[in-house]
């Protein structure tokens, strides 16, 4: 059983698929051909599933940004940014239909919840209760369970606040939702800036002790999705340690230094510069698909703090993260395989794209040294994440 919105929109029903403009203000520099309209959001039916009807928003800036948003878990559509040159390209990975971000998407730019990576055995214990998750990444439990909060349709609102357009969207789940205790009721507002940011702010609280662990799943290839590998991406983390897995990538609870090996990205480091180095870690993940502790100063963890800039050499186009969270998972598209067909029509093979999911750490429920993940009665779930997008050598 599942929580289903109504649309706050207030749309009943199917609509034809017409593009409903919510707010756009057309002031045009007469003599700039290249010039953007100041920030803009509309509105598309986009199919249905069986919760209803789904969306997608489309919402620009004045700098020449355009991004997409599904009602459909949230999910991050299509990201254009310029590079240095001023060219525009989408560089995330998804489809261009409905159907398949239904059928076999794997996490493309979704909101992942409740609880964003894995679970030891999908089990956990809180105050004396032992609880039961779906195993949907055998042996464990994965972003959620089986149908996780990438998998409903949210219910949004669209606004605009000075030269900002963004959405509020929300979903409540039920208590015993894929296992998990507790009626959830969660916000995500995303936020398209003047500076080229999509800002990213989870809210939630509960009606009885829980766990939570809120993401964005997005996949990125800066030259372009479906442009081919990500392997001359420079990526810098701003973490000395990581947390090392077992071979069901399950984290052993170590914090691990990362100096002396391939998981040393405190310097810039093409991603595919070690990817293949034999490492014992990169063997089980098949690649990077690990956790790593950010060096935070403030460990309340609600500050936003620099957690990771990509730089694709060639495009110019750089994506900078900052974070209020304590990790950040970096997954280098190692499951892709080829039997997926991205939005532009081609396919994406292994190591084609790569999500960095700000997150608590995986399996924290097991781990009592990890930063915790408990939202009580009365608490509020509170954090915020930035993709930024600029051009840089
Ligand atoms: C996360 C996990 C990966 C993989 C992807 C989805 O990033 O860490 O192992 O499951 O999601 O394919």
């Amino acid at each position: 059983m599942h929580a289903v919105h109504t649309k706050a929109t207030g749309i009943a029903g199917r609509v034809a698929a017409v593009v409903v403009t919510v707010a756009v203000i057309g002031v045009f520099n007469a003599s700039a051909s290249g010039a953007h309209p100041n920030p803009t959001i509309t509105r598309e039916a986009w199919g249905s599933t069986a919760e209803g009807q789904v969306d997608r928003y489309t919402l620009t800036n004045d700098r020449g940004m355009r991004v997409r948003i599904l009602t459909y878990g949230g999910i991050l559509q299509s990201i254009e940014v310029p590079d240095r040159r001023g060219r525009n390209a989408n560089v995330t990975l998804g489809f261009d239909n409905l159907a398949d971000y239904v059928a076999k998407s794997p996490y493309f730019g979704c909101i992942t919840g409740r609880y964003a990576n894995r679970i030891a055995l999908g089990r956990f214990t809180l105050d004396g209760v032992t609880y039961q998750l779906p195993i949907n990444n055998p042996p464990n439990s994965l972003h959620g369970g089986t149908v996780g909060f990438d998998k409903h349709i949210w219910a949004t609102t669209p606004f605009r606040r000075g030269d900002t357009v963004g959405l509020v969207m929300t979903f409540t789940s039920p208590a015993g939702d894929q296992g998990y205790p507790g009626t959830m009721s969660s916000t995500v507002t995303y936020t398209l800036t003047r500076d080229n940011s999509i800002r990213m702010e989870y809210h939630a609280t509960t009606d009885a002790p829980t766990v939570i662990n809120l993401t964005n799943h997005a996949y990125f290839n800066l030259a372009g999705e479906g442009s081919g590998t990500i392997d001359n991406h420079l990526l810098y983390l701003n973490a000395k340690r990581y947390t090392p897995v077992d071979p069901t990538l399950i984290p052993s609870g170590a914090l691990d230094p990362v100096a002396s090996t391939p998981m040393d990205f405190t310097r810039a480091t093409a991603i595919g510069a070690r990817n293949r180095s034999g490492f014992e870690q990169l063997v089980i993940g098949r690649g990077y698909d690990h956790n790593w502790v950010l060096d935070r100063r403030d460990s309340s963890y609600v500050r936003l703090e620099l957690a990771a800039r990509v730089l694709e050499p060639t495009s110019g186009r750089v994506l900078t993260i900052l974070t209020t969270e304590p990790g950040i998972q970096f997954y280098a598209g190692n499951f892709l395989d080829g039997t997926l067909i991205g939005t532009s029509g081609r396919m994406y093979r292994q190591g084609d794209g790569f999500a960095l999911e700000t997150q608590h750490y995986p399996d924290s429920p097991n781990h009592a040294n990890f930063p915790s993940t408990v939202l009580r009665p009365g608490q509020t779930y509170q954090t915020t994440t930035i993709y930024k997008f600029s051009t840089g050598h």
